[in-house]
């Protein structure tokens, strides 16, 4: 499996020692609704992994929240043992309650714990990304990340995590954790309506630190723009391919994950985001999330 990443649009980036397609996937779609249990359709769960795989992503984003544990569990009866090229990024530090929300978990007994239970629902002597999940729903929040992320350094020490990451996170606490050790992503919701961390993708960027946007599409509620509509149309593009497209424009460092429980969805994306865009197009979609341009308002689960 893994039969076409030369082709894919947006080439590699290398994440510490890790290459990857810059077009990865997010699995978070692929639990039931409100990404709690299953899925209605686990063997359609199951064809889109392997789909994703034979089309050549190797870089696949999920989290033992998401279900909980039904993601993970998906990813392992779909592709493993896994190809050497696949790496597979998870997150740690909320876990779910009954009702579906998504509390902290970031005490270093609980960090652990996650971590091992990631090794074992996918099956793997060693995570090779994870990312220390901060803020709440509203967004990033302030505050020390030192204890959760010393934890996660302690158990990079000891062999069970190649590297680390922060998702939900102010640039304050990126800089405090790159005190403590190294980081090889930042994982932030950002999109084309929705730019918070522009400043802090060019800092990234310089540093060599990738950008992962979650909802790259704008998540449960995929993006709608007149503007967005208007080059689309020009384009003779579906509006979400620009937007993908866009994103790989934008910076380098940027490794989107679109979602999808859809095999020709998940096609279309990967045939959309290559799309050339020129300097006007560019020009109007950058209009859509800049400072003055009306605000889109997404929920972070
Ligand atoms: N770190 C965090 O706190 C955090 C938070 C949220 C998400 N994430 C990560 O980010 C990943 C991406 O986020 P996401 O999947 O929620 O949102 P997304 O990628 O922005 O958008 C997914 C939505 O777009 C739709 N879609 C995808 N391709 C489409 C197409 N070609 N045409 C029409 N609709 C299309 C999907 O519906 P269909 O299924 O019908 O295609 C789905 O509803 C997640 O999987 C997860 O790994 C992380």
């Amino acid at each position: 499996m893994g039969l076409a990443s030369a082709t894919l649009p947006g080439g590699t980036w290398t994440l510490g020692d890790l290459t990857v397609t810059r077009f990865g996937y997010g699995a978070m779609q692929l639990a039931g609704p409100g990404v709690m249990g299953p899925p209605a359709d686990r063997d359609g769960a199951l064809a889109v992994f392997r789909e994703v795989v034979e089309r050549g992503i190797t870089h696949i984003d999920t989290s033992d929240a998401y279900g909980p544990h039904i993601t993970n569990e998906l990813i392992r009866a779909a592709l493993h043992p896994y190809p050497d090229a696949l790496h597979i990024a998870t997150k740690v530090g909320a876990y779910r309650d009954e009702r579906g929300g998504w509390p902290p978990a970031r005490d270093p007994e609980s960090l652990r714990h996650q971590v091992h239970q990631n090794l074992k629902h996918l099956d793997v002597d060693v995570l090779d990304v994870v990312y220390l999940r901060l803020g709440n729903a509203a967004g990033p929040q302030p505050g020390s990340v030192a204890e959760a992320f010393e934890t996660l350094v302690e158990l990079q020490q000891q062999g069970l995590i190649r590297h680390l990451g922060l998702s939900n996170a102010t640039p304050e606490q990126v800089a405090e954790a790159r005190s403590i050790g190294p980081i090889v992503a930042v994982q932030n919701l950002y999109n084309l309506a929705y730019r918070h961390d522009d400043t802090l993708i060019d800092a990234l960027a310089q540093q060599g630190i990738a950008y992962v946007p979650f909802f790259p599409l704008g998540g449960f509620t995929p993006l709608q723009h007149s503007a967005l509509s208007t080059v689309a149309a020009r384009l003779g593009a579906p509006p979400l391919s620009v937007a993908l497209a866009w994103l790989l424009h934008r910076s380098p460092n940027i490794l989107p994950i679109p979602g999808t429980k859809s095999i020709a969805h998940l096609r279309e994306n990967i045939a959309g985001a290559g799309l050339t865009l020129s300097a006007d197009d560019l020009a109007e979609l950058d209009a859509i999330g800049s400072p003055g341009a009306a605000a889109t308002e997404h929920r972070v689960p």
